[in-house]
C-alpha cells in the first residue's frame, strides 16, 4: 500500500509524515512537494520525494502515479493561479491516476457555511465526490497558533486585543495533523470529520494564557477597527493589518463554534489541556 502526503514541506505534512512513518513504514510514504530541494532538507531521510506543484496539472498527475490513499493538504489563497484552480488540478490527478482514497484537508461544515473561507474547500469536497473516489473530508477547525499575536501579548503581560465574539474549537495544529495521518491508514474512515478542540471564546483563551504564564493582564474586547488600527501601530501595513483582522471573521460569524469530539476520537486520547498547548506554541517562538 502506497501512503503519499501533498504539500509535505508545510508545518502540517512534515507532522503528518512523521507520523505516517511510524504506523506505514517508510518504504511506503511518498512526500509530494513543490519544491524538492526544501523538501530533502524538511523531512525524514530514505522516504520517496516527488515534485508535484498543485498549479501544474501534469506534475500533479506524475506525483500520484501509483498512489493508493493520499492526504490532500489544501493550498494556500493567494497564489498566481487560485486556489480554488489549484485544488481542481489536484482532483484531476487524482481522478486519473485511479487512487483509491483521499483525505483532503477542509473547512468546518464546509457545505453549510456562509464563511467566505469556505467557498474553496466546498468546491474542492463537491469535485473529489464527482470523481467516485473514497474520500473523508478532515474539516479542520481553527489551528491555536493562529493566535500567536494574542498569545505574546499576554506573555509579555500585555493586554491581549481581540475583536471577534463567538467561539472556536482551537488546538495545535499538530493535532489536526497527527489525526489526518491516523485516518489515512483506517480501514473504515468516516465520509466526514469536524475536527476541533472544546469551543471556547477569546475570554476563555485569555484565562488560559494567565494561567499558562502566571501573568495578569487584561483581556480586552475592541472592535474590528479598532483591531487593525492596533496591529498596524505595531508596523503592518494596512493590507496586512487587514488580513489578520479578517482571521476572526468566521469566529465572529459563528463558523467555527463547533461540538465535535472526533479529534480526540481519531486521536484516541484527550487533546493537550489549553495552558499546556499554549506553553508550547511559546515555547517554541
Ligand atoms: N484551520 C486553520 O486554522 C488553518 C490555518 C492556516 C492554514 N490552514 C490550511 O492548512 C494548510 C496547511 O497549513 P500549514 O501550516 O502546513 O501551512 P504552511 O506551513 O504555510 O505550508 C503550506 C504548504 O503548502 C505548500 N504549497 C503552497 N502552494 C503550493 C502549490 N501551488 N503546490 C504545492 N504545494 C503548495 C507549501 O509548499 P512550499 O514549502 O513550497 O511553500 C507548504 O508545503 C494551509 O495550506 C491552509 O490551507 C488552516
Amino acid at each position: 500500500m502506497n501512503y503519499a502526503i501533498t504539500a509535505a514541506t508545510g508545518n502540517f505534512g512534515q507532522t503528518a509524515v512523521q507520523e505516517l512513518l511510524k504506523s506505514a513504514g517508510s518504504d511506503n510514504v511518498i512526500a509530494i512537494a513543490r519544491n524538492v530541494e526544501k523538501a530533502k532538507k524538511l523531512l525524514p531521510q530514505g522516504i520517496e520525494i516527488r515534485q508535484g506543484d498543485y498549479a501544474d496539472e501534469a506534475s500533479m498527475e506524475k506525483a500520484l502515479q501509483s498512489v493508493d490513499r493520499l492526504l490532500f493538504i489544501s493550498s494556500q489563497p493567494g497564489g498566481k493561479v487560485t486556489r480554488a484552480a489549484q485544488h481542481q488540478n489536484v482532483v484531476k490527478a487524482l481522478a486519473a491516476n485511479k487512487v483509491s482514497f483521499v483525505a483532503y484537508t477542509s473547512f468546518p461544515n464546509a457545505q453549510t457555511s456562509t464563511s467566505a473561507l469556505a467557498d474553496d474547500h466546498k468546491l474542492t469536497e463537491n469535485a473529489i465526490k464527482e470523481t467516485g473516489v473514497a474520500h473523508a473530508f478532515l474539516r479542520n477547525n481553527w489551528y491555536l497558533e493562529n493566535e500567536i499575536g494574542f498569545l505574546k501579548s499576554g506573555a509579555a503581560n500585555q493586554y491581549a486585543t481581540y475583536w471577534a465574539n463567538g467561539n472556536a474549537g482551537w488546538a495545535l495544529e499538530r493535532e489536526f495533523a497527527t489525526a489526518a495521518a491516523k485516518v489515512l491508514t483506517l480501514s473504515d474512515p468516516k465520509e466526514v470529520y469536524e475536527f476541533a478542540g472544546s469551543a471556547r471564546s477569546y475570554e476563555d483563551l485569555g484565562a488560559a494564557l494567565k494561567q499558562a504564564t502566571g501573568n495578569d493582564f487584561e483581556v480586552k474586547q475592541v472592535t474590528a477597527k479598532e483591531y487593525q488600527a492596533g496591529l498596524e501601530k505595531t508596523g503592518l501595513d494596512s493590507n496586512m493589518a487587514a488580513l489578520f483582522t479578517s482571521f476572526q471573521e468566521p469566529i465572529n460569524d459563528g463558523s467555527l463554534n463547533e461540538n465535535s469530539n472526533d479529534l480526540e476520537t481519531v486521536l484516541g486520547h484527550e487533546l493537550t489541556n489549553l495552558p499546556d498547548a499554549i506553553n508550547e506554541i511559546l515555547n517554541r517562538n
